[in-house]
């Protein structure tokens, strides 16, 4: 039985998996939160590249065909390493700043994510290709990763935490924001509050699963498993994912 890997340092990848299941809905999938080690986001890469690889071997035990690292933070640090010393397919994920380079009128870019992403060369690079085009403003999602594994998603608490890393953006001037963070995307409501109307909001999810589909296809791996679903594991005890994967 052919499955597919999908890990993140917590729930914030079910972010990731709710594009996915809309156009692979017949796939069976193993969702790992790595809750034990997280955050990912000031973790060395040295730290985050062991954990990428003892994830991997183990979804390849379970059968997995290919892998999806359904966090920014680790796609950053150990995505290039994997892909060099694993036999199967790798989808990752990068910050949207190309369509958000391309969308913006103001010329200001927003960047939140974690202080890994940030300061990865991998990020370094793709921001220096649109340095020219708009200006770049950053931020780190203080707090973020904790509320959404906490399941506080909303309320006057979740509303100031967020407002302390988004507000620096909107005063820099950005229109458009990029979420380079799974996490992120289950406090856009929140974020939507906050941000004057106009302010557009870019998730990479839906272009990560369109890429999965074509790196699957092209990798001659077989579509429509006959036992389709996703099994949901962390490596420690956890009360937010199977919560969480009922809300995507
Ligand atoms: N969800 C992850 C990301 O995309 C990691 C957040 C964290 O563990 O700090 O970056």
């Amino acid at each position: 039985m052919a499955s597919i890997g999908i890990f993140d340092s917590g729930s914030g990848g079910l972010s990731v998996l709710r594009e996915i299941r809309k156009i692979l809905p017949q796939e069976r999938f193993i969702y790992w939160s790595d809750n034990a080690h997280c955050p990912y986001g000031e973790k060395t890469a040295g730290y985050i590249i062991d954990r990428s690889r003892a994830i991997t071997d183990f979804m390849l035990s379970k059968g997995a065909r290919a892998v999806v690292v359904a966090c920014n933070t680790a796609t950053a640090a150990a995505i290039a390493t994997l892909r060099a010393e694993y036999d199967i397919p790798f989808v990752g994920m990068e910050p949207a700043v190309k369509p958000a380079a391309s969308g913006t009128r103001s010329g200001v870019v927003g960047v939140l994510a974690t202080a890994g992403t940030l300061s990865a060369p991998k990020y370094l690079n793709i921001k220096g290709q649109y340095a020219d085009a708009v200006r770049i403003a950053e931020s780190v999602g203080r707090g973020y990763v904790e509320l959404v594994e906490s399941l506080e998603l909303d309320g006057p608490h979740a509303e100031e935490v967020v407002r302390a890393s988004l507000e620096p953006l909107l005063e820099a001037g950005a229109d458009t924001i990029v979420l380079g963070c799974t996490h992120y995307p289950f406090l856009l409501p929140v974020m939507q509050r906050i941000a004057p109307q106009g302010v557009k909001f870019i998730d990479p999810a839906p272009a990560v699963a369109r890429r999965l589909k074509d790196v699957l296809e092209q990798a001659g791996i077989p579509l429509n498993d006959p036992e389709p679903g996703v099994e949901l594991l962390s490596s420690g005890p956890d009360a937010t994912l199977k919560k969480l994967f009922k809300l995507i």
